[in-house]
């Protein structure tokens, strides 16, 4: 056999068709520069995440000038004053300050489920099953038992009714329910009022109490028009991110009733959260509520920018509706028969010869793989509306390019031996390819299915062309 299968495209393909939403996006990094890249000055538009934002000046000062005290002893005035602000903001009795919203939802889910052999109900796409390690399950011997996430981040209410645990020995215990709002995985999606309200309504009948992933609760406020405190009334507890959209370095936090909070504040501590003088982070927090809440209207409209550049380009390569776009979060599906995700966020990562004086400036596109079928764009505060343009500009760019010139598949055989270089060699036979000192080039379209198994089951290695040291994907973006 050809020696290491660091990706065995067929097993992969297989994977991403069982598990769409599973793609590791956190893992993936964009080719390195090749050396003609190298020393040219890019314009780098970040687009991966709002969460890669730098404090502002305005934040650093409201940090330097915090007053402080021992948040473990409750005595940091600046981290009172922002969980009061939030107990206000959310219409709620208690608030928490904490590291992360990963930690924000641990915290609430093991205050609700005090029991080991508690189950929670949530969607399948909720960032807290998908992206957060199991924590329920790892340290609270608690079990997600899913509902299938509808496009826009909703699930079907009744499903709870459903799936409520009998009083019997042999079952959990069915213990509370969770939303996402706005939903992530759904591409930023604010879920509709009367939807949380009809899940409000099912849980008192059911008497399981609700919690809130508001990871991004404010951009859900500033999109919808209605306020956090009314977005959440049907909801018990939730934790909500300063670190996202709003900017902050670090921190969120949890709001809900007096005795939850108790609790809270106890698993805060056994997790390691408890902080000292907070009141640094807690300023910025502070800081953001005054001044990044209502800018989160800019995120949304560069996030519309960037959605209309996709869908008024009319192609066959990559779509989006600017109707499915609620927030700062633009998923954008690329045609599978075309390329890959990873293919599409290659390209944009890079800038091929002659591309500048094509698009006037040599533009690097940062985002991240999604789905299986999907690419992630998020807008923030330090994206401009300039970075957007430049950004749509070479969106254009690379879709006219991939639809005009079709990718190009470069495959590479990394052998050892003599058998593995005659099995590389016999593969590339069956592919029909073109014969290089590298390897062998062919248009995917013209791959078989036949050929395409040959060449899966001889697990010739593939590398993008101009990024030999990346080993990840059949088809490169290369114009042919
Ligand atoms: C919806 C949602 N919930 C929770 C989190 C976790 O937040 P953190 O990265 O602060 O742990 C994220 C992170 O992106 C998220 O998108």
């Amino acid at each position: 056999m050809v020696r290491m299968v660091r990706l065995n495209q067929g097993l992969m393909r297989w994977w991403c068709c069982k598990s769409p939403h599973l793609r590791m996006y956190y893992q993936w990094s964009p080719p390195p520069l090749t050396s003609s890249q190298e020393g040219v000055k890019h314009h780098v538009v970040d687009l991966r995440s709002d969460t890669v934002t730098k404090p502002t000046d305005g934040m650093k000062k409201a940090m330097m000038e915090a007053l402080l005290g021992d948040d473990v002893y409750r005595e940091d005035p600046t981290v009172s004053e922002l969980e009061n602000r939030m107990m206000h903001l959310t219409g709620k009795d208690a608030a928490l300050f904490v590291p992360s919203g990963t930690m924000g939802n641990l915290i609430s889910l093991l205050a609700h489920c005090e029991h080991r052999g508690s189950e929670v109900l949530l969607g399948d796409l909720a960032h807290i099953f998908l992206y957060e390690q199991a924590g329920m399950a790892q340290l609270g011997g608690i079990q997600p038992h899913i509902i299938p996430t509808s496009h826009d981040g909703t699930y079907d209410a009744k499903e709870l009714v459903h799936r409520l645990r009998d009083e019997d020995v042999h079952c959990p215990r069915t213990t509370l329910i969770c939303l996402e709002n706005t939903h992530n995985k759904c591409g930023g999606k604010v879920l509709p009022l009367s939807w949380i309200d009809e899940v409000g309504e099912v849980a008192k009948l059911l008497r399981l109490p609700v919690h809130m992933d508001g990871a991004r609760l404010m951009n859900a406020s500033v999109a919808s028009g209605e306020s956090a405190s009314r977005i959440l009334e049907a909801c018990d507890t939730a934790s909500i991110c300063f670190s996202k959209g709003l900017g902050t370095p670090v921190g969120s936090v949890i709001v809900g009733p007096e005795p939850f909070m108790y609790k809270a504040l106890r698993l805060r501590k056994v997790l390691g959260g408890g902080m000292r003088q907070a009141g640094m982070l807690a300023a910025a927090a502070l800081y953001s509520l005054d001044h990044m809440v209502d800018r989160l209207a800019h995120d949304h409209s560069h996030a519309q920018m960037l959605a209309q550049a996709i869908h008024q380009n009319g192609n066959k390569i990559a779509s989006c509706h600017p109707s499915e776009v609620h927030t700062n979060i633009v998923v954008v599906e690329v045609n599978p028969d075309v390329l890959s995700p990873e293919e599409f966020c290659n390209r944009l990562s890079v800038v091929e010869e002659g591309e500048k004086s094509a698009v006037g400036d040599s533009i690097i596109v940062k985002v991240l793989p999604w789905t299986n079928t999907a690419v992630r764009f998020v807008t923030h505060h330090d994206v401009s509306t300039a970075d957007i343009e430049a950004a749509a500009a070479k969106l254009k760019y690379v879709i006219q390019e991939i639809d005009k010139n079709g990718c190009e598949c470069c495959v590479f055989a990394d052998y050892q031996s003599e058998a593995e270089r005659n099995e590389a060699l016999q593969c590339r036979r069956g592919l029909g390819v073109e014969k290089s000192s590298l390897g062998a080039c062919c248009r995917p379209h013209s791959v078989n299915d036949a050929q395409r198994r040959l060449f899966e089951m001889a697990y010739v290695r593939v590398k993008i062309w101009g990024n030999h040291s990346t080993l990840t994907t059949v088809m490169s973006v290369r114009p042919a």
